[in-house]
């Protein structure tokens, strides 16, 4: 049984998957996690969308429409979610709940590690867009932070080197 320290560290982004997707029980036992995250004011700021068939067919258009060819990197994962942060309007939660969507998005990609799913957190400018949005179906009080990519890994992956703790870290006086 690997512990929470083994997992934190063996965690890897993933960009080749098997084509089955992810069981809509493990999503929900993930997102269930998920909504653990630390979040000032207890706002339950995160939202989660699985792209059905449709919604990835859009938000692969209008990707091709920004930048053409790179809606074919959307095909990569068998399952896709959009990871997204409800806002207030007030800056300061707003900025809050951002870090709180990305506390919870780190636990979906590890909840998936620890169950044996390879993932990847995508910056997908489409998102952006009124068309990624809509492919999406992000209200407009929501702002997009990643596009989740899990399935069943295919590749080893290289273990990129992390900065010393002495360089990141400080004990002050
Ligand atoms: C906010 C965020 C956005 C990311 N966006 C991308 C991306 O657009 N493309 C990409 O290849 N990797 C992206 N990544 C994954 C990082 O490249 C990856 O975590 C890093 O290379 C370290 O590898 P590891 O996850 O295997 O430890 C993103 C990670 C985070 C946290």
């Amino acid at each position: 049984m690997p512990t929470l320290d083994d997992l934190i560290r063996s965690r890897r982004t993933h960009k080749a998957y098997g084509s089955e997707p992810v069981d809509p029980a493990i999503l929900r036992e993930l997102f269930e996690l998920a909504r653990w995250a630390p979040n000032h004011h207890v706002t339950n700021p995160w939202r989660f969308r699985v792209l059905g068939p449709e919604s990835r067919q859009r938000l692969k258009a209008a990707a091709d429409a920004a930048k053409p060819g790179s809606g074919a990197k959307l095909d990569r994962a068998p399952t896709l979610i959009v990871v997204s942060a409800k806002q207030t309007g007030d800056a300061e939660q707003d900025r809050e709940d951002v870090l709180a969507t990305a506390v919870a998005a780190y636990i979906v990609l590890l909840g998936g590690h620890a169950r044996g799913l390879a993932g990847y957190w995508r910056s997908v400018p489409v998102l952006d867009s009124p068309e990624g949005r809509g492919a999406a179906q992000l209200p407009d009080d929501e702002t997009p932070i990643g596009l989740l990519h899990l399935g069943e890994p295919r590749q080893e992956q290289r273990v990129p080197e992390r900065a010393p703790v002495d360089e990141i870290a400080a004990f002050l006086a």
